[in-house]
């Protein structure tokens, strides 16, 4: 039996289960424990040694959570431009421990003034394929100019830190400006994504000039130098986000606009702003979970899931067996309904905020759920939480032993965003226009299916899975800080982290490391990682009326938390990452 921690409680439990009803596969020549640190001053959890490195250098040079974050996000986006990168967008928690504030900011991408409706709909309904010189490329949300929202991550970066940090600009910076002039070993997961977006990437000529080598995409082991985004860094460093925005680089990506018949034009990135908005929380096990609130559906969904399990028999049925399966996936189903009839930019849709989060919508929903049978997510009816009004991205945290914290989760969407650099800049652009219901009703990259409150509008914010989140005790102590990748999977994949620690007890190494299960209401079908369930209860589910296919790799989690007995670090195995602490 499993120990659970009780309300309140500064320490997570350190029961283990058994391995081998544990753990989904990982790299073979890393052992579990390089992905747990601990400390007792402060912890830095990111997707690559060399991001969580600077966080430390910069926390041991005298820098606050703040600093440490901005100097990781800035490697980040330098060693995973597969996930993310200055031509991206984000969003961040930033728990401030002297007055107990949680500061939410939102420097996602948003669509250019130009943006239409339908502006990824052919004539016969079909999607728009993106035509480059001679080329075409298939799915133009997806791949080129076109899918290109105007870039946030400079300016929320640059933001917090001149409201947060400590140290210069300059000196948080450098990690990242050295890092991209003098480069980094290319890595199995790089060399693997470089080779699969190879065709896309390869058409464009400045892009094909940084990740190519004799006509072929970088293979592990060869070094990746990006003298252009260094130098773009360096400017960054001197003059702040002004030159992104309306200064050297800003002229440079509205050239690469002009040059593939891009929509981004130099009002456009002159008109950027961050925006900071208002945490939304739910009481869950005697914890309150604090999340990001819309254009991310992420924070809402974990909460509506969780509010629905709570009080459901998830949380005493024992760990991957059928009943505990089978009640997270309904739960999962039916947050995930009304994330597609209803989530989008707060600016241009109603959201019934209150009903969606409220304990009696939950309790509703839950009373809906069959213990025998699976629901049909078509006849699922029609979304009243109105009625009740009262993939390829990263993740990081930094908390130190007062509780201060960054939870921040970055992208450029799909591996290396829309595949272009804007050449003289090494900036890879994001592709997230394809994170709105470009034809509502039809699925996205992910399978996401969206509505007309996700539709395309000029300057309207995409809906975003992207779920930072932190986690308080009953004293409003900070405890633990988390998010993922993995497109619709983030969600679930953070929801399922905080449900192994708060209702099973799981350590977090554990909590973090366990086989995931993902169901999105659209398609129908209950994902699984291979090897995760018994075969009688995959045969169990079946028969309960469940669609089962595998899934690879759900999610890459950063998690910290903050125990009695010091800070906790922890890299999920499914993916690159190593915490760092002292
Ligand atoms: N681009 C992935 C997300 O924001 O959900």
């Amino acid at each position: 039996m499993l120990a659970v921690a009780a309300l309140g409680e500064v320490s997570f439990a350190t029961t283990s289960l058994p391995e081998s009803q544990l753990y989904p596969p990982m790299d073979p020549s890393r052992s579990r424990s390089s992905y747990t640190a601990r400390g007792h001053r402060a912890m830095v959890a990111t997707a690559h040694p060399l991001a969580s490195a600077a966080g430390i250098e910069i926390l041991r040079a005298g820098g606050n959570v703040v600093d440490a974050a901005v100097a990781a996000s800035f490697v980040i986006s330098v060693v995973r431009p597969q996930s993310t990168g200055i031509g991206g967008g984000g969003f961040m928690l930033y728990h401030d421990a002297t007055n107990k504030k949680t500061k939410v900011y939102d420097f996602r991408e948003r669509a250019p003034a130009a943006a239409t409706r339908d502006m990824f709909v052919g004539p016969q309904g079909q999607s728009m394929p993106f035509r480059y010189g001679k080329v075409e490329i298939p799915d133009a949300s997806v791949n080129g100019h076109l899918a290109v929202g105007v870039p946030g991550l400079v300016d929320g970066l640059v933001a917090t830190h001149a409201s947060h940090g400590r140290l210069p600009l300059k000196t948080v910076l450098q990690p990242a400006i050295k890092i991209a002039a003098n480069g980094f070993p290319v890595y199995p997961m790089l060399a693997q994504r470089l080779a699969e977006r190879a065709t896309v990437l390869s058409k464009f000529p400045a892009t094909k000039k940084i990740f190519f080598k004799h006509d072929q995409p970088l293979t592990t082991g060869s070094l990746l130098i990006q003298k252009d985004l260094a130098k773009t860094l360096e400017r960054i460093a001197t003059h702040g986000s002004k030159d992104f925005y309306y200064g050297d680089t800003a002229k440079l990506i509205v050239a690469e606009m002009k040059r593939g018949h891009g929509l981004i034009t130099g009002a456009d990135l002159a008109d950027y702003r961050m925006i900071e908005r208002r945490p939304i929380e739910v009481n869950y096990a005697g914890y309150k979970i604090v999340a990001m609130p819309p254009p991310s559906s992420g924070g809402i969904t974990v909460l509506e899931t969780l509010n629905i399990l709570s009080e459901s028999p998830a949380a005493n049925a024992a760990y991957g067996s059928t009943a505990a399966v089978h009640w997270l996936a309904e739960a999962m189903r039916r947050a995930f309904a009304d994330r597609a009839q209803l989530l989008g930019d707060p600016a241009f849709t109603k959201i019934p905020l209150k009903g969606l989060l409220s304990l009696d919508y939950a309790k509703s929903l839950r009373s809906g759920i069959d213990p025998k049978h699976a629901t049909n997510s078509r006849s699922l009816p029609p979304s009243v939480a109105d009625k009740f009004e009262h993939p390829s991205t990263t993740h990081l945290v930094v908390m130190d032993s007062d509780g201060n914290a960054v939870s921040t989760t970055q992208t450029v969407n799909y591996y290396f965003g829309s595949g272009v650099v804007a050449a003289g800049t090494g900036i890879l652009l994001n592709d997230e226009m394809d994170d709105f219901a470009k034809h509502p009703g039809t699925p996205n990259v992910f399978g996401l299916v969206g509505s007309d409150a996700n539709a395309v509008a000029a300057k309207k914010t995409p809906l975003s899975s992207m779920s930072p989140t932190l986690v308080f005790d009953g004293k409003g102590e900070l405890r633990l800080a988390l998010g993922s990748p993995g497109g619709p999977r983030i969600i679930t994949a953070t929801l399922q982290t905080i449900f192994n620690s708060l209702s099973r007890g799981l350590n977090l190494p554990d909590a973090v490391h366990a086989y995931r299960i993902h169901h999105q209401w659209l398609p129908d079908q209950l994902e699984v990682e291979k090897g995760g369930l018994d075969t009688k209860v995959i045969q169990e589910l079946k028969s309960m009326g469940h669609s089962i296919i595998e899934h690879p790799g759900m999610g890459d989690v950063e998690a910290v938390a903050r125990q009695a007995d010091g800070l906790v670090g922890v890299s999920d195995t499914r993916s690159d990452g190593q915490p760092m602490g002292f």
